[in-house]
């Protein structure tokens, strides 16, 4: 039931294209130009008096959710929050009728989603509930749902379904933006094209995973390190640090590139692995001058670069793994990948349980 793979967290990282493919299908119209989400209860009406919106999830589907926030309010202007579920309820959130509740849960059972998910409804917010499990409690109970269609997810740490999440927010997000015209439908149909080369630039991606695997091998040797970003980069630099303290049991963390000089420079030593994605090219000049005072403190440098930077990055860092190019807006959808392989890597070559880390469950059932 492994399909030739050691393990399910590797079956389901390379089951990736066929998850963004999955999820895209039915979806974007014959001519490549709009999105279509007939399983939507909720009209164009409804969906032009929202004027607020608050993604809420846990974990891994939580970053998601980052990723999601930014996707929203470029494509559709319209202002996000995101909430950790477990501390939602209990900071008296604004939540009006105009608000938009979008609950993000692999397996939608998830207690504290739910119940998040609850008092939204409570407080009179519709809520879109976007789940990989058809007829599960999230799926059941919200008033639209978007089913992302990365198949069942048996490894404890989530891959395929965060980046499955990603794409069903990048969906509604041009679904959203066709409906209020805030991109034009050149812009939409442009997107939309990046979209569909994704699943083959993944596969790009995975093709080159033994270069990440030797990385992986000497961070296996450490006990703690920095994952830096900035934008987008910042919001998968959470999701790699997740990954990889979940597999491997290496503490790591990830801060915004332009926050670590406020303070945990100080944690910066002689030798320490940093791992810094520089995949935003409006804010690439800006992350280089932070590498650079890493890179000071004799921090290890792995970059996650655009191609065509690598003679470039070269100067700066000491490793570097080169993604294919798409928009800005598309990059976690690919940057993501490498950081999952590096923890999948991390954690093998420390001899640990991949899909079955210590202390953890696949669903969460307990607030
Ligand atoms: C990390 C991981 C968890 C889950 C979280 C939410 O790899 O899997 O952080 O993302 O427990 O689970 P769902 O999405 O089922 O609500």
């Amino acid at each position: 039931e492994k399909a030739g793979f050691d393990h399910f967290m590797l079956k389901e990282i390379y089951e990736q294209p066929k998850a963004y493919r999955d999820t895209m299908r039915g979806r974007i119209s014959e001519d490549g130009r709009s999105v279509v989400l007939p399983e939507l209860n909720m009209t164009p009406e409804i969906l032009r008096g929202i004027n607020r919106v608050h993604i809420v999830a846990c974990g891994t589907a939580m970053h998601a959710g980052l990723v999601g926030k930014t996707i929203i309010e470029q494509l559709a202007r319209i202002p996000v929050e995101t909430d950790v579920a477990s501390e939602y309820r209990y900071r008296s959130p604004i939540i009006t009728p105009d608000t938009l509740v979008i609950v993000v849960s692999q397996s939608g059972e998830t207690a504290d989603t739910l119940a998040a998910l609850r008092e939204a409804q409570r407080c009179g917010a519709r809520v879109l509930a976007i789940t990989n499990v058809v007829g599960s409690s999230v799926a059941r109970e919200a008033d639209d749902v978007i089913i992302t269609l990365a198949g069942p997810e048996i490894a404890v740490a989530s891959t395929k379904a965060y980046t499955s999440q990603l794409i069903a927010f990048y969906l509604f997000g041009l679904y959203w933006a066709q409906t209020l015209g805030t991109k034009t439908a050149d812009e939409v149909a442009h997107i939309l094209a990046a979209m569909q080369s994704l699943p083959e630039q993944v596969e790009k991606i995975l093709a080159q995973a033994e270069t990440v695997k030797a990385v992986a091998e000497e961070i296996s040797k450490h006990s703690n390190l920095f994952f830096i970003g900035r934008g987008l980069d910042y919001a998968v630099a959470l999701e790699g640090s997740l990954k990889l303290k979940e597999i491997s049991y290496i503490h790591s963390e990830a801060y915004a590139a332009g926050e670590l000089k406020h303070g945990t420079l100080a944690l910066i030593e002689d030798g320490i692995p940093v791992i810094a994605l520089m995949t935003q090219e409006e804010l690439y000049e800006k992350t280089l001058s932070n590498i650079k005072e890493v890179k000071a403190r004799g921090a290890h440098v792995l970059g996650i670069i655009n191609e065509g930077h690598e003679a470039e990055a070269a100067k700066s860092v000491d490793h570097q793994f080169a993604i294919p190019r798409t928009l800005t807006l598309l990059t976690p959808a690919l940057s993501v990948v490498p950081l999952q392989l590096l923890s999948y890597y991390a954690s093998l070559a420390l001899g640990h349980d991949v899909d079955k880390p210590r202390n953890l469950a696949k669903s969460v059932t307990v607030e």
